[in-house]
Parts: structure tokens; C-alpha cells; sequence
């Protein structure tokens, strides 16, 4: 797929940081809001000063791009996927939901599945690609915490659609990372709760990032 077109639902803390990271590597990205003023000013500051562009757009907008992110929370996510199955149809669409529970520390979901096992039961002629939930909103923006360029753990059952995202995050700043199948999302979304629980315990709040080692490109074993 060249040039894939890209398409953010919710123009929050994530929104507003994954349109920076994929204006910053020249795409172009459409993101709905459901309140569009909020869109607007968003689009303005994450589109501003980059290679690519950021522009708001209506819901229909938004999930006519070839890859739609989902950045709004759960269950709000499966909420959007069931009202939105055939506008999705045929898309690549991201999850990147922690479906946390009030504790922050723990999930609302069973332990064999996750949010974006749910999505794909909801979405089953659209593919889907875990990616972003273990990246904190504050850091996302900046794309890199304390000098360190942050990492990014990229899942599903299509090699095809994980390797469309992979290529779109190249030249992000972000270092998309290969995480194997979609089920893989189950460790991603517990990995985020603990990295929430270490970040209160050491006082860190969200400016926290999970790096994993070696740095720098990794192969395919
Ligand atoms: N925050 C983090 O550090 C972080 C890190 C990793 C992953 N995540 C995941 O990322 C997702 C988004 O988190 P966030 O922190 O960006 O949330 P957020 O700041 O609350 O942003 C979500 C935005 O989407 C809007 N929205 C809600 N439902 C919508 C709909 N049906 N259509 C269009 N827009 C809608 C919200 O509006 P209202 O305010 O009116 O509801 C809000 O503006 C969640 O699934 C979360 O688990 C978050």
C-alpha cells in the first residue's frame, strides 16, 4: 500500500500526539473529534511547523482513510466499531486502547483477552493493529522522553497490515517494533498498568516510557 492515508477517531492526549508523530514523517492525517472545535485547535498545533499536515474532519472523513486509529477510550472503542462496521470495512484499524480499570494498575478485561480482541470481534471485516498503548500521552507529543526516542510495540495477525504500520512509523521518531500476533495485546495492556503502578510508586505520574534493548533497527529472526 503506498502512501497510506490516515485517519484519527478522538483528538485527545493520543490523538493529538500520534497526529504529531505522523505529520513529523510527512503524512497527512484527518481527526474527528466529536466535539469539532476541539479537532480544529488540535489539527492547528500538531500540523504546525511539520513536514506533513494535520487537518480536522468529520467522522465519515476520518474512516474513509485507509488506516483509522482509534483514540478514544474503551469500551468506547468496540462502542464506535459496532455503530461505524461498514464504514470500517476492508480498513486497517488501531487500537490502541488500555482498557484499565479505576485503579489504573489493573484491567477491566478478562485474562484471555483484550481490548483489541474485542475490537476484532466487533470489526471482523476490517484488520486490526495493536500499536501505541504502552506510550504514555505526555511524552508522545515530543516523541522522545529525556532524550531517549520512545518505543512502540506493533501486533496483529496480518503481517501485511503490521508491516503497513511499521513503515508508516519510520521517520516518526518513534521505533515501531514488531510484537508478533494480535493476542500479544493481552502482555501490551497488562505491561501499560504496570508501567502505570511503577510510575506512581517512583512518583513519575505518565512522564514514563518502556524501552526495550538493543536500540536501533531490529531484524527478524
Ligand atoms: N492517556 C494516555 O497516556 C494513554 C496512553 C496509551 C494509550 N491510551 C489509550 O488511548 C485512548 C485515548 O486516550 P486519551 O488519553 O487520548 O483520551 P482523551 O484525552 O479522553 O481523548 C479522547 C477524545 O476522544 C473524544 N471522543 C470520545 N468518544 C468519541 C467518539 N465516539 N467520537 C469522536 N470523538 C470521541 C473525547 O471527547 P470527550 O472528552 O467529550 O469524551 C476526547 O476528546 C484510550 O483508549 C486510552 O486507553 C492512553
Amino acid at each position: 500500500m503506498d502512501s497510506p492515508s490516515i485517519g484519527i477517531i478522538g483528538s485527545g492526549g493520543m490523538g493529538r500526539g500520534i497526529a504529531r508523530r505522523f505529520a513529523t514523517a510527512g503524512h497527512v492525517v484527518t481527526l474527528h473529534d466529536h466535539k469539532p472545535d476541539a479537532a480544529i485547535k488540535v489539527a492547528e498545533e500538531a500540523g504546525n511547523s511539520v513536514p506533513g499536515s494535520v487537518q480536522a474532519g468529520s467522522l465519515a472523513d476520518a474512516m474513509s482513510s485507509d488506516v483509522v486509529v482509534m483514540a478514544v477510550w474503551y469500551p468506547g472503542t468496540v462502542r464506535v466499531a459496532l455503530e461505524n462496521v461498514e464504514a470500517l470495512a476492508g480498513k486497517i484499524v488501531v487500537d490502541i486502547a488500555n482498557p484499565l480499570d479505576e485503579t489504573f494498575t489493573a484491567l477491566s478485561v478478562a485474562p484471555d483477552s483484550s481490548a483489541a480482541e474485542e475490537l476484532a470481534e466487533a470489526l471482523p471485516d476490517s484488520t486490526i493493529v495493536k500499536a501505541f498503548n504502552t506510550v504514555p500521552a505526555p511524552t508522545l507529543y515530543d516523541g522522545m522522553l529525556a532524550g531517549t526516542p520512545l518505543d512502540t510495540f506493533v501486533s496483529s495477525d496480518s503481517e501485511t497490515a503490521k508491516q503497513v504500520l511499521l513503515n508508516l512509523l519510520a521517520r516518526t521518531g518513534l521505533r515501531g517494533i514488531d510484537a508478533g500476533k494480535l493476542a500479544n495485546a493481552r502482555l501490551l495492556e497488562r505491561l501499560t498498568a504496570f508501567g502505570i503502578e511503577l510510575g506512581q510508586r517512583h512518583g513519575l505520574g505518565f512522564e514514563f516510557g518502556i524501552k526495550y534493548l538493543p536500540d536501533g533497527p531490529l531484524t527478524r529472526g
